[in-house]
């Protein structure tokens, strides 16, 4: 049947489609560098480029619609998430591997409701995978449902993080730390790809046991919980409680038992929220 938000859908997808061309020519290229919030932080003229093609095609169609992306963002505009329909994007998740053409790179395009998330568009530009999932209506990665990871014992974990933006001694500390105790646990290995999107959707794959991550924001975790949810995984708070979108960090594993193994195991760095920046 037909959604209410079927064509809001399917323009995601040409955007995610096109935005990824661009990319994938880009990737080779010279690029012009600057940083944000840190050193590590990094923005090119094609996360611009692509986050405007993405807004002004979006807004074009749906002239009601809110939006929260990243580099708009970084520019000071607030992070809100109303009852509005409301489009929550990442031009380019992995950034710093796309400045080192590292070809695991991603464009992430999640929509809410009510603040509920409807839909999630997550484009691997060099690999041309678009993985989506869609509320009540399964994940796929090119036409393929995907289907997580049953495992529920943290010694045969495979687990996924990345590290996030703050190097400072205090932080890298507990981040190391956190990493050194699953180690301890006898995971079978920790991996950090460098794209919070596209980690989380080797999560959904079932290619991955468990995701953690303190540091991420409401762009890098909409498009991707619709995916893991309909992938019949899990995502939560670092607490153990439920998903908060603006609260910079998150657990997400393929059943309930690793992702409370996980988020009892870690301390937490503190981000501060999306939505008081
Ligand atoms: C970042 C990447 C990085 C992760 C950060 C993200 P960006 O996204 O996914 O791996 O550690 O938390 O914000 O800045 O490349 O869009």
């Amino acid at each position: 049947g037909v959604g209410p938000w079927d064509e809001c859908f399917e323009v995601a997808v040409q955007l995610a489609l096109r935005a990824g061309q661009i990319i994938r020519k880009a990737l080779t290229e010279e690029k012009q560098v600057s940083t944000k919030t840190s050193a590590a932080d990094l923005v090119t003229e094609t996360d611009h480029r692509v986050e405007d093609l993405i807004v002004s095609e979006l807004r074009k169609r749906f002239p009601s619609h809110r939006f929260i992306a990243e580099e708009a963002t970084a520019s000071g505009a607030k992070c809100v998430l109303t009852h509005s329909p409301t489009w929550i994007i990442d031009p380019i998740d992995g950034t710093c591997n796309f400045v080192h053409r590292f070809p695991t790179v991603a464009v992430s395009i999640g929509f809410a409701v009510h603040q509920e998330l409807e839909f999630g568009v997550i484009h691997h530009c060099t690999e041309e995978r678009l993985y989506t999932g869609r509320r009540g209506r399964g994940a796929f990665c090119n036409g393929q449902r995907l289907q997580v990871s049953r495992e529920t014992d943290l010694a045969k974990a495979l687990v996924l993080t990345e590290i996030g933006p703050k190097r400072d001694p205090d932080t890298l500390k507990v981040f190391l730390s956190n990493m050194e105790r699953l180690l301890h646990a006898k995971a079978h290995g920790v991996r950090v790809i460098g794209s919070s999107t596209l980690a989380l959707c080797y999560l959904a794959s079932g290619a991955a046991d468990a995701y953690y991550q303190f540091g991420l924001h409401c762009w890098d975790l909409a498009a991707a919980t619709v995916i893991i949810r309909e992938a019949g995984g899990i995502v939560i708070d670092t607490s153990g409680g439920p998903l908060d979108l603006m609260s910079c960090r998150v657990v997400a594993a393929g059943t309930r038992e690793m992702a409370a193994l996980i988020a009892q195991a870690l301390q937490t760095i503190n981000y501060g929220r999306d939505d008081e920046k």
